[in-house]
């Protein structure tokens, strides 16, 4: 990280006046136009570091994944992936954080993205315990509505948890880290066109695109047990029992978690959200929940978020 910083500076500042005089003419960006700050996040291939784009004095985080790990451990396709996913999802939803400018040099990649200052929800839930209902509710409805739009999309995060949904400076809830992201080919899950003879066609072959959404939904399920309970639904002391737990379905609900929330969570059968749009269990379905009554779905992301608690 500190050879970053002699990076960026050893590059003439001139260049990068030149460079916004010209701004039509389709000029690549590179570190000498940032201006580096703290460190706001580490991954096992990744630095996230504040950034500031000094013409427009606009805060940015820029996701730094150096080229020479990622082949030694051979990550090189999955950041590509990172980066067509976030592509992909472009500019089009409020809770899903954007890629502005993606650029590389010589040492690594840079994915310039929104910055959320709020840092993570799972900071948040580890701070507090657990979250109020309405805390839980409106969290978990800007949850809703930013998976819908992935999947929508045809993305698959396949890594939903609290610490990849960070909270901005309105406290309001963005999707990050789609390092496991995952495309499903445009249109497929619609015209359903598949390789092989029909007779033969598994169940799983059938379902797969909806296996894919349905694992996200899953793990919405998950996380709004965590919120209200302050705890994960399955819980043991290796991973190998958790699983255990996980397929036998064995978990309970805490005393006095929510009653209308309870079908909301871990319905394992007719998962409401998995389901293709138009079906009696699509994503439209997961809206329509008791549990989901009293929110405003069309000024979710403009009404101020409730206090955090
Ligand atoms: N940590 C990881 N990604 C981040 C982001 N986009 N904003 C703030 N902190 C982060």
């Amino acid at each position: 990280y500190a050879d970053l910083r002699k990076r960026a500076q050893s590059r003439s500042k001139s260049r990068a006046r030149t460079k916004s005089r010209n701004s039509s003419a389709g000029f690549k960006l590179d570190v000498s136009d940032f201006e580096f700050g703290e460190i706001l996040g580490e991954g096992s291939y990744s630095t996230v570091v504040h950034a500031i784009y000094p013409p427009t004095e606009q805060e940015y985080a820029i996701k730094i994944l150096d080229k020479g790990h990622l082949k030694r451990v051979n990550k090189t396709q999955t950041a590509i992936a990172e980066k067509n996913t976030l592509v992909r999802l472009g500019s089009g939803h409020p809770g899903i954080v954007r890629l502005h400018w993606a650029f590389h040099d010589e040492w690594s990649l840079y994915f310039v993205l929104d910055l959320a200052k709020n840092g993570e929800l799972q900071s948040r839930i580890s701070r507090l315990g657990s979250l109020s209902l309405s805390c839980a509710r409106y969290y978990a409805a800007q949850l809703v509505d930013a998976v819908a739009y992935m999947h929508s999309r045809g993305v698959i995060h396949r890594d939903l948890k609290p610490e990849n949904l960070l909270l901005d400076d309105h406290m309001r809830l963005k999707i990050t880290d789609f390092g496991t992201g995952k495309l499903l080919e445009e249109g497929s899950e619609r015209t359903g066109t598949f390789v092989g003879t029909a007779q033969y066609v598994s169940p799983e072959l059938l379902t797969a695109n909806n296996t894919s959404k349905a694992s996200d939904i899953w793990a919405v399920g998950c996380i709004i047990f965590q919120m209200i309970a302050g705890k994960f639904p399955f819980h043991a002391l290796s991973e190998y029992l958790m699983w255990q737990k996980v397929k036998s379905l064995d978990y309970t609900f805490p005393d006095g978690f929510d009653e209308v929330a309870k079908d909301l969570v871990i319905e394992p059968t007719q998962r409401l959200g998995a389901g293709e749009p138009g079906t009696p269990y699509d994503i439209e379905a997961l809206r329509c929940h008791p549990f989901f009554k009293d929110v405003n779905w069309e000024t979710l992301w403009s009404d101020p978020a409730p206090p955090m608690e």
